[in-house]
């Protein structure tokens, strides 16, 4: 969970029988300077020999916003924050701050020197969210990792298992976070917004026969729910929302608020690209104000970019633009538990 699990979190879920993983989206593998490398062995060494999961996101490269991309940006951002804070909205500028997998591959020789140091970590899964690179980088990751992926139709499930790929996640519409959708661009009519369950089933009929692992992943925060999946034939499940209010979580400290009464929702409109979050009064009123296509305000990456900038901006002034990623059973979330205790929960009753 990219800007909100930790190492601490991917160490004590490895700890509790599963299979931790350490976000890397937000490091930059393409910039000239080390400075994600060593970001990246700070997490390592912070998580210990736990971890088993590493998570790339390889969407379509986004270009650079253009100017009237990041004037819309601007506009919008005033008619929701307060007259005040106009001067620094009016100073945001953009960069991407989840720079695509598929970027990397495009520098062979940074690609090269990625993939050596994803073999010397040796991790059990390397997995990739809204969409996929090359085969000849899959085919080279798997010489030392599993390699996954994630689908939120059947075509995306073919897709990766034709390309493949070992294993799918199979995000339902519940799911908490980004929708990991690749194939058709977001647009509400052709999404079939399938539940985890229908997609699972789906999934597992197309696919009959193949040699992947399917890993259902969205509403999952029970023992019972854990049960039922692996018992209907999955190989494992993914869990995010059930840990957001842990100590090893960034945002625990809004997750143990919530009344449980919130609703989610799913919005493009903050990051560029559509997300799970609980409803707050700043979604409502972008949601609200705003009157541009997604194209006319600066692509994913760069808004969220933007949008992380100006909301740690207004923290330190005591204003809260709420954007908390969650899927639909944030309710469900068991508070002042740590991951660890959290784990042993949803394992409980496993054999
Ligand atoms: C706060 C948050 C951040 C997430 N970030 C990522 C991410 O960086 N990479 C990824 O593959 N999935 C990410 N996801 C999606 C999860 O991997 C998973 O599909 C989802 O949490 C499962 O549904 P649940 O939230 O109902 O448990 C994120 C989910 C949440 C809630």
């Amino acid at each position: 969970m990219a800007g909100v699990s930790t190492p601490e979190m991917a160490a004590a879920v490895s700890k509790g029988g599963g299979l931790g993983a350490l976000p890397l989206a937000p490091l930059d593998f393409t910039s000239d300077d080390t400075t994600s490398f060593d970001k990246l062995n700070n997490l390592i060494q912070a998580a210990g020999t736990n971890v088993v999961n590493l998570n790339f996101f390889c969407h379509e490269i986004e270009q650079t916003p253009t100017r009237i991309q990041s004037d819309n940006w601007r506009k919008l951002y005033n008619d929701v924050t307060e007259a005040r804070f106009k001067p620094l909205v009016e100073s945001m500028e953009f960069t991407n701050g989840n720079v695509s997998f598929k970027e990397v591959e495009n520098d062979k020789e940074k690609l090269k020197t990625l993939i050596e140091k994803l073999r010397s970590i040796n991790p059990v899964i390397i997995s990739f969210h809204f969409g996929i690179p090359s085969n000849s980088t899959i085919d080279e990751l798997k010489k030392f990792s599993l390699v996954f992926g994630t689908a939120t139709s059947l075509q995306e499930a073919r897709h990766l298992a034709n390309n493949g790929l070992d294993g799918v996640i199979l995000q339902g519409i519940e799911a908490g976070g980004h929708r990991g959708q690749f194939i058709d661009k977001y647009q509400p009519h052709s999404d079939e917004d399938l539940s985890t369950q229908a997609l699972f089933h789906k999934v597992k009929q197309g696919l009959g026969g193949s040699h992947v692992y399917l890993v259902p992943a969205g509403g999952i925060t029970s023992a019972s729910l854990v049960k039922h999946y692996i018992d209907e034939g999955a190989d494992a499940v993914q869990v995010g929302t059930a840990f957001l209010a842990t100590p090893e979580s960034a945002t625990s400290k809004f997750f143990n608020k919530t009344s449980g009464d919130e609703t989610t929702v799913m919005t493009a409109l903050i990051s560029g690209k559509p997300a799970r979050a609980v409803r707050t009064p700043f979604i409502d009123s972008i949601v609200e104000k705003n009157q541009f296509a997604l194209s006319d305000l600066p692509p994913y990456g760069y808004a969220y970019d933007g949008y992380k900038k100006l909301k740690g901006e207004l923290s330190a002034e005591g204003h809260d633009i709420g954007f908390y990623l969650a899927g639909q059973n944030h309710y469900q979330i068991r508070k002042n538990k740590s991951t660890l205790e959290i784990m042993q929960e949803l394992t409980s009753g496993l054999e």
